[in-house]
């Protein structure tokens, strides 16, 4: 869908998930990640970059699982995890959109919990790339875990936390032949009604990726 189908349904509160390809079970149980893959960080380091061209191919169910766990998952036996979190608060919530539906990466148990059977994916921003790359990530805070954090702080702790996870993302995709981009130009209560989110959860950013373009 073009940039500016999507501003124009967007602005009359339309911009709808499309049906999605394929079953969508309720829960996808993802392999152990590996720890160990990759290239050196100051060549990620070297090699980051947003890029807007990706291919149609989905990820592999082992490389979706490396990525998430290298986005936020827990790398610690005390449940910490790979991402900073101010005063620990643990309030990012990272959604997955993929054809199959849009689901919550849950580190605990490594899995994906779906939380809409369709392809969200073109809701998850206005650029047209979005709808077609392998999988967009959504941020979401809940302002219900910063209770400890001071009100006027929570916005920009979380910001500073998705921002964390966004920079894994960019140096594990950098790492691992895959390309990436994060965005906040998004619709945000698109978003969070086709997530089905609640009063105290709050969209920052979206990041797609997938495979690059050939
Ligand atoms: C908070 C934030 C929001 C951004 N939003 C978008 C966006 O909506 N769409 C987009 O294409 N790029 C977006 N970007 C990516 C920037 O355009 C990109 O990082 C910048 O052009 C520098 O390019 P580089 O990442 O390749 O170094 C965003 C970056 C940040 C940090």
């Amino acid at each position: 869908m073009s940039t500016l189908t999507k501003l124009a349904l967007g602005a009359m509160g339309q911009l709808r998930p499309k049906p999605s390809r394929g079953d969508a079970v309720p829960k996808i149980a993802l392999p152990a990640p590996d720890r160990t893959g990759g290239i050196p960080l100051m060549e990620a380091i070297s090699k980051r970059r947003s890029a807007r061209e990706f291919a149609r191919q989905e990820l592999p169910l082992p490389l979706l699982s490396s990525l998430l766990w290298a986005a936020d998952g827990i790398n610690r036996s005390d449940g910490g995890r790979t991402a900073p979190s101010a005063m620990n608060a643990q309030e990012i919530d990272v959604y997955v959109a993929l054809p199959s539906g849009a689901y919550l990466y849950d580190p605990s148990a490594n899995a994906l919990e779906l939380v809409a059977g369709s392809d969200l994916r073109r809701v998850t921003g206005y650029q047209d790339f979005v709808d077609e790359a392998a999988l967009d990530l959504v941020y979401v805070a809940d302002h219900g875990r910063m209770k400890l954090v001071p009100v006027a702080s929570r916005e920009s702790f979380a910001s500073a936390a998705a921002g964390a996870i966004a920079q894994n993302v960019y140096l594990f995709a950098a790492g691992n032949g895959l390309v990436t981009v994060i965005r906040a130009w998004i619709d945000r209560d698109a978003i969070a009604g086709a997530l089905g989110l609640g009063h105290d959860q709050q969209v920052l950013l979206s990041q797609t990726v997938g495979f690059p373009k050939s």
